[in-house]
């Protein structure tokens, strides 16, 4: 398949973003993520749009979903501009899968199915290296070089409790685009509670078998 385009659906801490670098660089295409794209641009003045708050910052932090106006734009502008890609973050309700079935067809939906507990350990000790962008955890998978070690950082979001505050809104939100995709017959469900390297040997067959 030359450029795949492909959905990538899971919970927060799932392993998405993980997953989706490795797909990026195997593949040769563009990684479209939402979370990525609104963390560069927490401070957007948004308010008029009519919405609750100015910012997309005061959604994150709470770990509340952003407008789908702000989201939708985003997805639109970076998917037009893509060949092949792996869309990560997005859609994360019914109303942005709706709007997504207008902007693309899709080769390959692929879930990464992790159990709540293992989310929020995940979560609670992922960092990030913010010289690379490369994603850590202080005891699956630490760095080995002392220095990026000495620079990592906790994500705003990754605190225990709002943690549950996504997981909560990922459930009521995001669990029926699941469902949809799956009633569909399109679902390529992956075990993401593997350790990454086979998680990642099961997401590149999947791609590759479609
Ligand atoms: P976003 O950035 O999309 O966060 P998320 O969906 O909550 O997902 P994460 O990035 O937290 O997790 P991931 O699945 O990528 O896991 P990772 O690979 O890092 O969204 C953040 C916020 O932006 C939202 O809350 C919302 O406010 C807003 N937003 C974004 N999109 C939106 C939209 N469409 N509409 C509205 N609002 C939107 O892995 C996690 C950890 O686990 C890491 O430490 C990693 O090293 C480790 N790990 C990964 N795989 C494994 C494994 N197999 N075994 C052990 N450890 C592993």
């Amino acid at each position: 398949m030359a450029q795949p385009r492909i959905l990538i659906l899971g919970a927060p801490g799932a392993g998405k973003g993980t997953q989706s670098a490795k797909i990026a660089a195997e593949f040769d295409v563009e990684h479209v993520t939402t979370g990525d794209a609104l963390r560069a641009n927490k401070e957007m003045d948004i308010s008029e749009m009519d919405t609750e708050y100015d910012t997309p910052r005061e959604y994150m932090d709470q770990g509340e979903l952003v407008p789908d106006e702000v989201v939708n734009a985003i997805v639109d502008e970076a998917l037009s501009q893509a060949g092949g890609f792996v869309l990560d973050g997005y859609p994360r309700n019914l109303e942005q899968a709706e709007e997504l079935e207008g902007m693309t067809d899709l080769d390959v939906v692929l879930y990464l199915d992790v159990g709540e507990e293992e989310l929020v350990h995940r979560l609670t000790g992922r960092r990030m290296d913010p010289e690379t962008g490369d994603i850590y955890h202080l005891e699956y998978n630490p760095p080995e070089d002392p220095e990026v070690e000495a620079r990592l950082e906790q994500r705003d979001d990754d605190t225990e409790e709002t943690v549950r505050e996504r997981l909560r809104v990922y459930r009521e939100n995001t669990e029926p685009v699941i469902d949809h995709y799956d009633e569909n017959g399109v679902l390529e469900r992956v075990d993401g509670e593997q350790p990454p390297e086979e998680v990642w040997e099961d997401v590149r067959a999947t791609i590759e078998n479609n």
